[in-house]
């Protein structure tokens, strides 16, 4: 089977590293891939816009089955531009992909499909939003204000007053910082709790969890400063009892199906839930249609089944009686940034260390901002490295992921130190 992936950060390195361990994958491409997909995969620049293009590209190297990484190919409709030429795709249509493209559209879907969530208001008028803000309607803990649209992970902001909601939706709806993004706003309360990362496979009937997962936005160890696009991730979170489990199974897991199945919403993709655990239940601050990033990373080599079995299943809408395999116990991925991330950084420093971990058996070093330079492997980017271990248990994992995490160089390194620690 020849298999396309789109997109070139650490999750599509992930990705490309599973599905080339499956005896059923012949060739990989990835577009636009990085310099570690380039070991699995042929990597070139494709313009996912240009249909006619997407088009010949899969006739030209007849191309069985499409896996797409982010959200925003999702969004702008790719997985039905391939689908319309008849190939087979991991990844929502654009309709169901506005779970994740407009926060209106997945609040509103939460509300109508009884999926536990913040309780939120809708506003398409600056004047009608502040006249609210400065009510005596407005509840004290109304205090988050998010961009409709796609804000590249920016467009949330969690506010301490009344002033700072003011002005955060001042920033959205007036001044555009996220352009047509902030055209509509959901200004809603502000909820507190541990946060949670589940991932399934979706076919459209069926949800398929993989293990719960924690993710870590803040740049800072003791998350401080600034978010980010995750700094590291472990797998399992083993505080999830069997009877949380059972829970959002039942208000989450399930509504969510019926809620696709009675909007015709097409989804064969992967689908991402992120919980926050309230003394009140489980609520979802955001779904996403796609797989986490560094999520997958840590996540993928914990699953025993052939990957591009459970991907074509899913695409296919035969997850039927598939069930997961588990093939170790536990994962960390450290992701190595460069200084200055998210904010200004420097790219083009070597990177030293990478070989001793090609072929360990419990090390997976996943690319996320890397290129080549003759023969050299450089930074490319602020998430540089998803440094990934597994093992028998998370303290395991994780010694051997800051084992790897230390003796890989480049220039301004930087690492969380506190990645798993509280497992
Ligand atoms: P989102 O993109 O909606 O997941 O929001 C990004 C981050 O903002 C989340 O991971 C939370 O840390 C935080 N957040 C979002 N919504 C809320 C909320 N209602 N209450 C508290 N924190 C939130
Ligand atoms: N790590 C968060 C995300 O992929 O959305």
């Amino acid at each position: 089977m020849n298999v396309l992936i789109v997109g070139g950060g650490g999750r599509e390195h992930a990705l490309a590293w599973s599905l080339k361990q499956s005896a059923r994958v012949d060739r990989l491409w990835c577009s636009p891939g990085n310099a570690g997909i380039a070991a699995h995969a042929d990597c070139l620049p494709l313009d996912f816009d240009d249909k006619q293009k997407v088009a010949a590209f899969h006739r030209q190297n007849k191309i069985d089955l499409t896996v797409v990484g982010p959200e925003l190919p999702l969004v702008k409709g790719l997985a039905d531009t391939v689908r319309s030429f008849g190939g087979l795709v991991f990844g929502p249509g654009r309709l169901a992909a506005r779970l994740e493209g407009s926060k209106t559209f997945a609040k509103s879907f939460m509300k109508t499909h009884g999926i536990p969530t913040a309780d939120f208001r809708i506003f398409s008028e600056f004047e009608e939003a502040s006249a609210f803000i400065r009510s005596g309607e407005w509840p004290e803990s109304f205090r988050v204000v998010k961009a409709d649209g796609l804000a590249a992970g920016k467009g949330v902001r969690v506010c301490a007053d009344r002033n700072e909601v003011l002005e955060a939706v001042e920033e959205m709806m007036v001044r555009r910082a996220f352009g047509a993004a902030g055209e509509n706003v959901v200004l809603e309360e502000m909820l507190a709790g541990e946060e949670l990362s589940v991932m399934a496979f979706c076919d459209g009937k069926k949800l398929l969890p993989l293990l719960p997962c924690r993710d870590y936005k803040r740049v800072g160890d003791g998350n401080v400063g600034p978010n980010t696009g995750g700094m590291g991730a472990y797998s399992p979170v083993s505080a999830i009892s069997e009877a949380l489990w059972a829970r959002i199974e039942k208000t989450v897991f399930q509504p969510f199906l019926r809620g696709i199945r009675s909007e015709w919403l097409d989804y064969c993709g992967a689908i991402y839930f992120g919980l926050m655990l309230t003394p009140e239940g489980p609520r979802v601050l955001e779904f996403n249609v796609r797989f986490g990033d560094p999520e997958t990373q840590a996540v993928l080599p914990l699953i025993g089944n052939d990957l591009f079995e459970l991907i074509s299943a899913t695409a296919l809408g035969e997850l039927g009686d598939v069930a997961l395999r588990r093939r170790a116990q536990a994962s960390v991925c450290v992701v190595l940034a460069s200084k200055g991330y998210p904010g200004d950084f420097e790219t083009g420093k070597p990177i030293s260390g990478l070989e001793p971990w090609a072929d360990a058996p419990d090390v997976a070093v996943f690319h996320a901002g890397t290129r080549r330079r003759d023969s050299q492997i450089e930074t490319a980017g602020g998430r540089v490295l998803g440094v990934t271990a597994w093992g028998p248990d998370l303290a395991k994992a994780r010694a051997r992921a800051y084992e790897a995490a230390d003796k890989i160089k480049f220039e301004n390194v930087c690492f969380r130190r506190d990645i798993a620690s509280e497992g």
